[in-house]
């Protein structure tokens, strides 16, 4: 166990001089959304952009000659290059490579983008290993099987020690010469703990094989550095962080990205076509086939731009101490279990547990009576759940615009579930 917040730490968290640049939370003080883990509230910076967009710039990007369009064109680039900056994907001189930033749908969509054009890069067939880990939400775990049932490759899972930590013994063991894939969650959404992807990459490319981050529960809550974390690819959601919903990242090394297949093909993704055959466009076009939200990337690029303004040390500093301060409250309660580590500093926004004898479902619909938002069921995560030994949980999770008050009100809450389901109410 580690030590409480001190009485300094629970005076950072005591307000949130955030929730005013939220409209819905402004709005609905009654609320304590403790969901975002599956999607983040916006804040007003991005409700004014994707109006700004639609009001002031609305056209086809990429294919009219006219200002309107040559902006929403550029719009697209801008962002671009901000979602390279953020992450850190920048050359050795420090110049973003927005080039090197694909947008898609959403997390799941740059992940499947990835299995489809990967097997055919590095020519997976029967007796390749694909590396994931057993704490895969679904959008890292279900095209990966797919991919190994069409090409005969073997699916390895990266199994969890008692702490739910990823050992490098198990990293050693699991990612061997034959590994083509590493693909590992840098956080993940049940468990809350962060994966040791600088080493688990590290591995990977002494034996071979390229290593994928899926960032979608990451990115939101620390300061991601491609480079540091040593990665070939980082996927993640826009959504997650606050930014529109339908806009997702895909970062790749530029000579991978270059020598990939495309994955959805049409207009605006290619250089020329005949009769018989097309040639692509250059990255990132060569993935981006149709009509780009325009819009939904100009206020991605406001998001990162808020996030900014905050400072993302800042950003993360409040959620480590929130997710702590959720631990340590439902650690008081002994009809609660964690699934997770016991240690509170090691929950990044997530922390899943169990309320003793009373389903998730029937946990989250009655905390939604007292106004609190929780996730309830597998989490996309079904496997992690079966091979915990659980069925569903309930799962609390946190961005920097809660605060204590938030965390107060679940604990409230569960006290009256517990009554309820234990005659005392
Ligand atoms: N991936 C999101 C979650 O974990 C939807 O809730």
């Amino acid at each position: 166990m580690t030590t409480p917040l001190s009485a300094a730490e629970l005076g950072i968290i005591a307000q949130s001089p955030y929730k005013q640049d939220f409209p819905l939370l402004a709005q609905h003080p009654e609320l304590a959304f403790l969901d975002s883990a599956a999607t983040a509230q916006r804040p007003a910076a991005v409700l004014y952009a994707q109006r700004e967009f639609y009001e002031t710039m609305n056209a086809n990007p990429l294919r009219g000659l006219y200002r309107l369009s040559v902006e929403a064109t550029q719009a697209i680039a801008q962002a671009r290059t901000h979602v390279a900056r953020f992450i850190g994907a920048v050359d050795d001189a420090g110049a973003p490579q927005g080039d090197a930033i694909v947008f898609t749908r959403n997390a799941s969509e740059a992940l499947n983008l990835l299995a489809r054009t990967l097997p055919q890069l590095v020519e997976l067939g029967p007796g390749d290993d694909v590396v994931i880990s057993i704490m895969e939400h679904h959008s890292n775990l279900i095209p990966w099987q797919q991919v190994c049932a069409a090409t005969g490759a073997n699916l390895v899972y990266l199994r969890l020690n008692d702490d739910f930590s990823i050992t490098q013994e198990e990293i050693e063991a699991k990612i061997g010469p034959n590994a083509k894939i590493v693909s590992v969650t840098h956080v993940s959404n049940v468990l809350g703990v962060e994966n040791d992807v600088a080493a688990i990459a590290a591995r990977a490319h002494e034996m071979g094989a390229l290593c994928i981050a899926d960032g979608a529960q990451s990115v939101p809550h620390v300061q991601v550095d491609v480079r540091a974390l040593g990665c070939d690819f980082l996927a993640f959601s826009a959504h997650k962080l606050g930014g529109p919903l339908g806009i997702g990242v895909l970062w790749g090394k530029p000579e991978l990205l270059d020598a990939m297949p495309p994955f959805l093909t049409g207009g605006e993704m290619i250089d020329s076509v005949t009769e018989t055959g097309a040639v692509w466009s250059p990255v990132p076009q060569k993935f981006e086939a149709g009509t780009q939200d325009a819009a939904g990337s100009f206020a991605t690029d406001a998001c990162l731009g808020y996030l900014e303004s905050l400072g993302m040390a800042r950003i993360e500093e409040r959620e480590r101490l929130l997710a702590s301060y959720l631990c340590e409250r439902l650690q008081e309660r002994d009809y609660i279990t964690i699934v997770g580590p016991s240690d509170p500093r090691r929950h990044i926004g997530a922390v899943s547990f169990d309320v003793r004898s009373v389903h998730p479902h029937d946990v989250a619909s009655i905390l939604d009576m007292y106004n609190v938002c929780v996730r309830a069921g597998h989490h996309c995560a079904q496997p992690l759940l079966t091979y915990l030994g659980w069925h569903s949980t309930c799962r609390a999770s946190v961005a920097f615009y809660n605060d204590k008050s938030d965390v107060d009100r679940l604990i409230d809450g569960l006290d009256q579930v517990w009554g309820i389901f234990n005659g005392s109410l």
